[in-house]
């Protein structure tokens, strides 16, 4: 039912449209950081980003339901779209990052978890390093640094 497939320049507006429909599932941060964060990634250069990554989509009916993508041993854009969440798609995708890096060669993976994310990373193998706090303009934002060995 669901595809994945190597992210392409031409997935690139499909996939800040994705990333920008799971901005407001994302908690930890003031209320004023999500429209600073939807006008941040608006103009990000997305796909220079995931051009320097391994990046992967997932698709269904050739849709972009799900990214994700890994930068060296971090993690980054991992988003699924909120249509299809809790049916694997998250989990199936950071599977592939994984399987990647254990062929680089890479023995730990780390990331900066949302507050929302934080089961569902505990739930796949991450455990907790510590709490992050960033600002954006005026906003404190709240992560956790999440890391796993890869055996
Ligand atoms: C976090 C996110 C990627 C999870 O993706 P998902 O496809 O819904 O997760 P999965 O269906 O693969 O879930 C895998 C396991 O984690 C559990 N899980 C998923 N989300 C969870 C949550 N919020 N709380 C508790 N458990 C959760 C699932 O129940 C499942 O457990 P099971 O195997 O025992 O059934 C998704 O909710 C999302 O995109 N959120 C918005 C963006 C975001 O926060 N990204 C985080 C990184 S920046």
């Amino acid at each position: 039912m669901f595809q994945l497939r190597p992210f392409q320049q031409s997935d690139t507006e499909s996939c800040r449209k994705l990333i920008l429909s799971c901005v407001r599932y994302m908690s930890g941060m003031e209320a004023q950081a999500y429209p600073q964060i939807e006008e941040k990634e608006r103009q990000f250069p997305l796909d220079r980003e995931l051009a320097l990554c391994y990046a992967v989509v997932a698709t269904k009916d050739e849709e972009i339901v799900a990214l994700g993508a890994l930068d060296k041993n971090i993690v980054k854009r991992l988003c699924v779209s909120p249509r299809h969440h809790r049916v694997g798609l998250g989990r199936q995708v950071m599977e592939d990052l994984e399987n990647h890096a254990r062929n680089e060669g890479i023995k730990r993976l780390r990331l900066d978890s949302p507050t929302n994310a934080v089961r569902f990373f505990l739930k796949i193998g991450y455990s907790e390093q510590y709490p992050k706090i960033w600002q954006l303009g005026g906003a404190k934002i709240h992560n956790m640094v999440m890391g796993k060995d890869l055996l």
